[in-house]
């Protein structure tokens, strides 16, 4: 049952999609567990540059099954529209696969999040708007629409003519604006699932056979540790679990499934969004990691706030997450600076502390205290041996697995799939 979690220790946007797509050469199934197309992953291979938001990031490779999980989600146009480019771009969308038990979103969900983020003024939390805390809403609430409803067309017009008018009265009354037509609507959403259809099944059995036949699995994590509903920076988090314990209730699968949780680490630290950011830099070299690092959403398009990396946070992650090893991304995008700075505790309102505290206004106040270790100025992108890394780079590598009691199994220079040393096999068999 070799299996490997992957997930993002920061605030997402970490590379997990670069680290799916390599780990998936050597996978037969990739999973998508919880998030929706609010992800945004990116996948570059030979100079060609392909983004999934919905899709996991396996799809490019024609023999590997590729699931998108109960956990998710599930929204039928992103998805309609990325297997048409999957498909525009040569590959084929036949080994994809989507739980009956996800839930759908639909138009008004987007509507309410854009609606309920401009409501909140000051307040906002900077979401994508793709209506995935709407939709998750529905789902606690237990009024969603799931995948198995909208492939069948009575249940659907049931369904809708439950939620369409509770929607509209939500939308008339508390936001003052216009309603939805159900039978547009009910037209619209039949038709997707008709579409969609032929990919929708009970993946937890699928993932679950899998797992028993010894087939390697890679549960593919969207956002960050730090944007966790529960253990994130709260309010300023998305609405489901991206940490190591949300995949197996999104996934469908025992805990006891999950061998190796390999965190994935940006070598310095963004965050997209607004909430607080105890080691952001507004200034030129802030600046300067943006430009590098093309620090720019790939869901969004906004630009991701910047600063150096804090252990503090890394620390906490890995707690809650359970890391087993660290894939260590970016790297090459610190080339050129001649010092470096590693946060390794926060002083608030006066004390020194090594904890990440739960409570934002205290973290509000965090002021980071920095190691300052030297840096390099070679260009690593095209070193293939971890021996041929700089000195510096390896004590900055070093510095980071001492404090976190980690160690760094994959180190990435580059986005492309050859630029990626890994240093210890991460499938255990
Ligand atoms: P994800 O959401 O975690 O999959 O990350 P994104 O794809 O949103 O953002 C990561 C960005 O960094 C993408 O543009 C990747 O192509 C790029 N990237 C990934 N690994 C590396 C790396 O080691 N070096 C550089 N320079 N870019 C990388
Ligand atoms: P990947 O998988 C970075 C952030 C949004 C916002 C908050 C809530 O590419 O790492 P939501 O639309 O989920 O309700 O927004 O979460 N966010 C992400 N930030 N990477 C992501 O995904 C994100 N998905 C959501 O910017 O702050
Ligand atoms: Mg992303």
């Amino acid at each position: 049952m070799p299996s490997v979690v992957i997930v993002g220790a920061q605030w997402g946007d970490e590379g997990k999609g670069k680290i799916i797509d390599y780990l998936a050469g050597e996978s037969n199934m990739v999973v998508r567990a919880q998030g929706g197309n609010n992800a945004g992953h990116t996948v570059i291979v030979k100079d060609r540059k392909y983004t999934f938001h919905l899709l996991p990031s396996g799809v490019l490779y024609p023999d590997k099954v590729n699931i998108i999980g109960n956990g998710v989600a599930f929204d039928p146009e992103g998805f309609l529209t990325e297997i048409k480019k999957l498909e525009d771009n040569g590959f084929s969308a036949g080994n994809i696969r989507i739980d009956q038990r996800a839930h759908v979103i639909f138009p008004y969900h987007k509507r309410i999040d854009a609606l309920e983020e401009e409501s909140r003024g000051e307040e906002k939390i900077g979401t994508t708007r793709k209506g995935i805390g709407p939709c998750y809403m529905d789902k606690i609430q237990r009024s969603g629409i799931r995948v198995e409803d909208l492939i069948d067309p009575e249940v659907l017009k049931e369904r809708l003519a439950l939620q369409v008018p509770r929607k509209n009265r939500i939308l008339e009354k508390i936001y003052e604006a216009e309603g939805y037509d159900m039978e547009v609507l009910y037209q619209q959403y039949r038709e997707y699932g008709q579409q969609i259809k032929r990919f929708v099944t009970d993946t937890t059995k699928l993932t679950h056979e899998a797992l028993q036949a010894g087939e390697k699995v890679l549960f593919e994590g969207a956002q960050g540790t730090l944007l966790d509903l529960d253990l994130g920076t709260y309010p300023y988090v998305t609405s489901s679990h991206p940490t190591a314990g949300g995949f197996p209730v999104g996934a469908g699968i025992g805990p006891n499934k999950i061998e190796e949780i390999l965190g994935i680490v940006k070598a310095y630290t963004t965050r997209v969004g607004l909430g607080p950011f105890p080691t952001e830099l507004q200034d030129a070299t802030g600046d300067a990691i943006r430009t590098k690092g093309k620090e720019f959403g790939t869901t969004t398009g906004r630009a991701r706030r910047c600063g150096w990396l804090d252990l503090v946070m890394l620390k906490y992650t890995a707690r809650v997450n359970g890391l087993t090893g660290i894939s260590l991304m970016l790297l090459d995008v610190l080339s050129g600076f001649e010092s470096l700075k590693i946060c390794v505790g926060y002083e608030i309102e006066g004390e020194k502390t090594t904890d990440f505290p739960a409570s934002l206004k205290k973290l509000g106040k965090a002021k980071p205290i920095y190691q300052t270790l030297p840096g390099w100025s070679q260009d690593l992108s095209s070193i293939t041996n971890f021996q041929d890394l700089p000195q510096e780079a390896k004590e900055y590598m070093e510095f980071i697995e001492q404090y976190l009691e980690i160690p760094i199994k994959i180190v990435s220079i580059g986005p492309g799939r050859e630029q990626t040393i890994v240093r210890e096999e991460i499938y255990r068999r």
